[in-house]
């Protein structure tokens, strides 16, 4: 019997206009995963989150292990413990940290020698689990940490890179249940754009790859909105454009969606007023009737052995 303890960060997605392909990891949340390899075993998989038992096929960390042991024909059997710290369906990459973690634990357990981006073309299948279709973008920076590109799914093919002005994240979290919320989430995502709005989307996405890598406010600002995918979702977080507008005038860089909401994913620098964000926070979910909780971060490494 041999056992591993891995962990990865919180992750955030898209940043307004880069929607499937932009990430961020962040250290708002982190946790873990063990992994025990019974050898001798059948190639049963047992998958527990917290101290429920889930089926294997339908949780990101067991589909990605099943594939890995598919590929590489392994035969033993396979104890998953997942600790979610991570709040499940907010925008702030749960399920791809299983996926993540669970692809980690397992090049490491079996040795396999996996790349990164073999790593993450594995936990981005897994991620189909909760999403219904794959997206590499959270578990690219769950597992490479950073600022994450997927520059192509299949090869798949991601840079990371830490810039040297922080960036300083602030993540406005409602409390809210939202059922199979990435997988309805990914539904409403229009299936065609006209070019208008497509050749403005690029310009937003290279602005924001220049603010992402020269922290320019400007370009930050104006790359972390998007008028196509994070607009298609606006039901899930109807209070955004009011955050935008008021975190903007206390002095926030940029505001956009986390992932596919509905937590909010501010970028903040010197000339942010925190204090006066938190009561704008709550006058405006008070609203909407929302509790919610806001939590700060700074960017961070992605994943690593306990
Ligand atoms: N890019 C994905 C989406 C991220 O927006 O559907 C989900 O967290």
């Amino acid at each position: 019997m041999n056992t591993i303890k891995v962990s990865v960060p919180s992750t955030s997605a898209n940043l307004g206009s880069g929607f499937d392909v932009v990430a961020i990891a962040h250290d708002a949340y982190r946790e873990s995963l063990v992994l025990t390899v019974i050898d001798g075993g059948r190639g049963e998989i047992t998958v527990e989150s917290g101290s429920r038992k889930v089926a294997f096929q339908k949780n990101t960390a067991g589909l990605a292990a099943s594939l890995i042991m598919e590929e590489y024909g392994i035969s033993a059997d396979l104890r998953i413990s997942l600790t979610k710290s991570i709040p499940t369906g907010l925008g702030l990459g749960s399920s791809g940290a299983s996926a993540a973690a669970s692809v980690y634990a397992m090049n490491l357990a079996f040795d396999l020698g996996l790349s990164d981006n073999e790593m993450v073309r594995y936990a981005m299948l897994g991620e189909t689990a909760s999403s219904g279709t794959p997206h590499a973008d959270n578990v690219s920076a769950a597992l490479l940490g950073g600022i994450t590109i997927v520059r192509s799914t299949d090869p798949m093919d991601c840079v990371s890179f830490r810039p040297e002005y922080g960036p300083n994240l602030l993540t406005v979290i409602p409390y809210v249940r939202l059922k199979n919320k990435t997988r309805s989430a990914r539904e409403m995502i229009p299936t065609t754009v006209e070019t208008d709005r497509a050749i403005d989307n690029s310009r937003r996405l290279s602005s924001l790859i220049h603010g992402l890598i020269t922290g320019d406010r400007k370009s930050l600002y104006f790359g972390l909105n998007d008028a196509i995918y994070e607009r298609s979702r606006i039901s899930l977080y109807p209070y955004l454009d009011m955050f935008r507008e008021k975190m903007l005038e206390l002095g926030a860089v940029g505001v956009c969606a986390s992932g596919a909401g509905p937590s909010i994913l501010a970028f903040l620098d010197e000339q942010s007023d925190i204090r006066s964000m938190e009561k704008a926070a709550s006058s405006i979910m008070g609203s909407f009737k929302l509790r919610f909780r806001m939590v700060s971060s700074g960017i961070c490494g992605g994943a690593r052995v306990e």
